[in-house]
């Protein structure tokens, strides 16, 4: 399972990845500035929205050192229309401090980005896997959707999130991680979408055990509220 899943999903993330403002090109290697910016953009916002406000971001503070060194009251009116105002602050501190303490340059390792301001489980990883090309277990809302309708998991959500997290763990290969984390993520957003997903087109089709039951819309199982 482990190696069929991936190898589908790089697969099909080779014939389909979409070609989105952060992503560096097959072969290149990826800014993490740029991946650090985009993911907590992303944050309970859609690739859609993103946009204008990561090109709005690059033109003005195209480096971390601009972005540690920019007028807060600039950043914050950027930012306005995004929301969740936290993250521009945030996005602020962690620039200085990695200026202060890391000599303006990311650390590559999960646990050091853990401690960065505004850097929790998710971003840690999405940026170590998509930036640095460590391994790491990348799991958001379409992750856990994804990984909830493969192996049809009964237990609700979110309950289920440990579990979710282990089986991520479990089909995550030791190569491309960034491939495969943003792969994932892809075919959460356009395949396997909450409602109606497209199992005609999906990599992962006859390894799928809640396609095998037939009706994968049930899951994610919810807790209802
Ligand atoms: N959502 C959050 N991060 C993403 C990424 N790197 N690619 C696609 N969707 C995402």
């Amino acid at each position: 399972m482990l190696v069929d899943a991936s190898n589908a999903l790089l697969a099909w993330y080779d014939a389909n990845r979409r070609d989105l403002p952060w992503r560096a090109m097959p072969g290149e290697s990826s800014d993490p500035y740029r991946v650090w910016l985009s993911e907590i953009m992303l944050q309970q916002t859609t690739v859609a929205a993103v946009g204008p406000y990561f090109h709005k971001f690059i033109t003005y503070w195209p480096t971390m050192r601009a972005l540690a060194e920019a007028d807060e009251a600039d950043v914050m009116k950027a930012w306005a229309g995004l929301g969740y105002y936290a993250r521009a602050r945030n996005l602020i501190a962690c620039a200085r401090t990695i200026v202060a303490r890391h000599g303006g340059r990311f650390p590559d390792s999960e646990a050091e980005l853990l401690q960065l301001p505004g850097v929790g489980r998710y971003t840690a990883a999405a940026v170590a896997a998509i930036a640095f090309g460590r391994r790491a277990v990348v799991v958001d809302g379409n992750v856990e959707r994804v990984v909830a309708r493969l192996f049809a998991v009964k237990e609700p959500l979110p309950g289920a999130k440990a579990k979710l997290y282990d089986l991520t763990d479990s089909i995550t290969p030791a190569r491309r991680n960034g491939d495969f984390a943003q792969a994932m993520m892809d075919l959460g957003a356009t395949i396997c979408t909450p409602r109606k997903p497209a199992c005609g087109f999906c990599p992962l089709a006859t390894l799928c055990a809640a396609r095998a039951e037939g009706d994968p819309a049930r899951y994610p199982v919810k807790t209802p509220k």
